[in-house]
């Protein structure tokens, strides 16, 4: 993604300082901080507090924290430990656990010594391999993009509608959900995206703070909004992204995504869930009974977070005083509101045979 001329990753190896660089998401879209993750304790704060957030890229976060563990100390004690540590941040997006089992089982065989290094070249290889595989789905939610703009008269944009941010910053590079629209606008396909605010992080903030750095129209709206703007015939198309998808296609996203996808129903409006492979968990199948909902500090919702005329992070109250907060972070889209899922190797049905047609290597029994 280019933020004024420069190309960048949401994070990056400083290899003169041998650490890792992370964009502090929590400062967007107010400001651009960049900030060194340099402890085991920083990696985890990083994930929990979310300057790091949206699944792939807790992953990367994860593989990077790694990698800082053999560093330190490259014994099976200290792995395991890491691996526990770091699993233990977020519980929902499946990719963190994805990312440490895959770093654990790859290193776990190797001589101490050598540990450290391969941990590194690892972590750099899962953070390439996400950006390749969004740029592919990318390429393959164009190819949908394309079809819903040949139906409509010359020059009149598909509107398309996210919720959260599945973008360039929930990712290395790219996003999932965002993707698409990247490659649309990149063809010259005419887009107007409509942002769902995503309370209570409000991180449709940055996904209209993404937008508009590639010059893609959009209108930022309050979760509420949806609903209506489906029954006015005002979306073509809804993309959303995942933090866990299981292998019968029900998709676990940002809390209000379910909404969506009823009302997408109600309104016979395509709802598409951009899906990389890592974030399908083969061990589920029934999203709602057996995926673990992450609950957050209910002052996320009793308060409403922005930039202080002081400058500084802040909140403000909204709920009188003393009133019980409730913040499930996650919901489940059960597999049959869901169109398709965007994949890196093509989009299929949300279901298991949708899914083990794809990806026949991973389907495990
Ligand atoms: O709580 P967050 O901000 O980490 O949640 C992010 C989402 O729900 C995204 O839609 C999901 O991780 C997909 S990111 C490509």
């Amino acid at each position: 993604m280019k933020i004024d001329g420069t190309h960048y990753r949401s994070l990056w190896w400083n290899s003169e300082n041998h650490v890792l660089e992370i964009i502090d998401q929590r400062w967007l879209p107010h400001e651009f901080r960049v900030i060194p993750v340099a402890t085991m304790q920083d990696f985890a704060d990083a994930i929990y507090q979310m300057r790091v957030r949206g699944a792939p890229l807790i992953g990367a976060t994860a593989a990077y924290g790694m990698a800082l563990a053999m560093a330190e100390d490259a014994s099976d004690a200290n792995m395991d430990a890491a691996w526990t540590f770091l699993e233990k941040t977020r519980p929902t997006a499946i990719n963190l656990r994805w990312a440490l089992d895959r770093c654990r089982a790859a290193l776990r065989p190797l001589p101490e010594a050598d540990r450290a290094a391969a941990a590194l070249t690892l972590a750099h290889e899962i953070a390439d391999e996400d950006v390749e595989i969004n740029r592919r789905i990318g390429e393959n939610g164009l190819a949908l993009i394309r079809e819903i703009a040949a139906r409509k008269p010359a020059g009149e944009p598909v509107r398309l509608l996210t919720h959260c941010n599945a973008g360039w910053l929930a990712t290395v590079d790219w996003g999932t959900a965002t993707s698409p629209m990247y490659h649309a606008q990149d063809a010259g396909i005419p887009l107007h995206v409509w942002v769902d605010e995503t309370r209570p992080r409000n991180q449709g903030a940055l996904t209209a703070w993404e937008l508009g750095k590639h010059g893609v129209p959009h209108t930022y709206i309050t979760d509420n909004a949806g609903g209506h703007l489906m029954q006015h015939g005002m979306v073509d198309m809804v993309i959303t992204g995942t933090d866990r998808t299981t292998r019968r296609g029900d998709v676990c996203n940002k809390i209000g995504t379910y909404l969506k996808a009823l009302a997408a129903h109600d309104n016979g409006v395509p709802f598409y869930v951009a899906l990389p492979s890592p974030t399908i968990d083969w061990t589920v199948s029934d999203g709602v009974a057996e995926i673990p909902i992450e609950e957050r500090d209910a002052q996320e919702v009793t308060h409403v977070q922005g930039l202080t005329d002081g400058g500084v992070l802040g909140t403000v109250q909204v709920a009188p005083t003393g009133t019980e907060g409730g913040n499930p972070a996650f919901d489940v889209t059960p597999n049959r509101l869901v169109t398709g899922l965007i994949t890196e190797r093509g989009v299929c049905d949300a279901s298991e045979a949708g899914l083990s047609d794809l990806f026949p290597d991973f389907a495990k029994a």
